[in-house]
């Protein structure tokens, strides 16, 4: 892993951005892997302004979220699909038939699930994956137990999760029980992987992933074993 120690968010923010747009540069057909939650919302704010400016399109480009909330119509404020749209997709020329998040509203989201994965084999690899990481270690919604080799499945939120993710919502009760997301083996057939980690209250989890066990307790510590890594943080550990 290589770690790149940032000052603060923006910093992050520009770093991440400045590989991402290298790397749609060099293969305007790059297959990116794309993360929701608050940590990436900078990055994709530069990646909009750095389309505005003329210096990147995201036309040929195909992308594949982490994850998506069972039980969420894609039109729901709170649905990650309208989180992309809103924080990237609506504001660069990228072909929408192109972008892929899971259907939370799928009849039956294991099919779902299924299907995802398809689409991964047939349209991937994924040249570049970015992640955020969860308080309890998690990426996309893989929950610690989660095993290494598994592949796009549905998902039961651990509480930590729900709480976490309650500031979004109106209330705790609100927050959907379930999700679906691309599994931990789907990750790591990614060619490149960002993981961006922002804030104090994380370090002791960044810790744990980078100098501790590669332990299915903690999910994210399994990008230890990959061989194309960058962690970008303003944590100082
Ligand atoms: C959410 C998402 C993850 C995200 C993580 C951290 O639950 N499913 O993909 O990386 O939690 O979120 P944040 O960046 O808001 O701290």
């Amino acid at each position: 892993m290589e770690i790149i120690t940032c000052k603060d968010n923006e910093e992050l923010s520009a770093k991440a951005a400045e590989i991402i747009i290298n790397k749609v540069t060099e293969g305007p057909n790059a297959v990116l892997g794309l993360a929701t939650g608050s940590t990436p919302v900078k990055t994709y704010e530069n990646l909009i302004q750095a389309y505005k400016d003329g210096k990147v399109s995201f036309k040929n480009v195909t992308t594949f979220n982490l994850d998506e909330y069972v039980g969420l119509a894609p039109d729901h404020s709170n649905s990650y699909t309208h989180f992309m749209n809103e924080q990237l997709f609506d504001h660069i020329d990228i072909d929408k038939e192109k972008t892929h998040i899971p259907n939370g509203l799928a009849d039956k989201s294991e099919k779902e699930s299924e299907d995802f994965e398809q689409k991964i084999a047939e349209q991937g690899p994924i040249d570049l994956q970015i992640l955020g990481l969860g308080l309890n270690g998690h990426i996309g919604f893989n929950e610690p137990g989660t095993p290494f080799n598994q592949r796009t499945h549905v998902v039961e939120l651990d509480e930590i999760t729900r709480q976490s993710n309650a500031r979004f919502f109106d209330e705790l009760s609100q927050v959907p029980t379930h999700a679906i997301s691309m599994g931990i083996g789907t990750i790591m057939e990614a060619k490149e992987i960002l993981l961006l980690v922002h804030g104090v209250q994380k370090a002791d989890i960044l810790k744990e992933v980078v100098h501790g066990e590669v332990t299915e307790k903690v999910p994210a510590s399994i990008l230890q074993t990959h061989p194309n890594v960058k962690v970008i943080t303003d944590i100082e550990f």
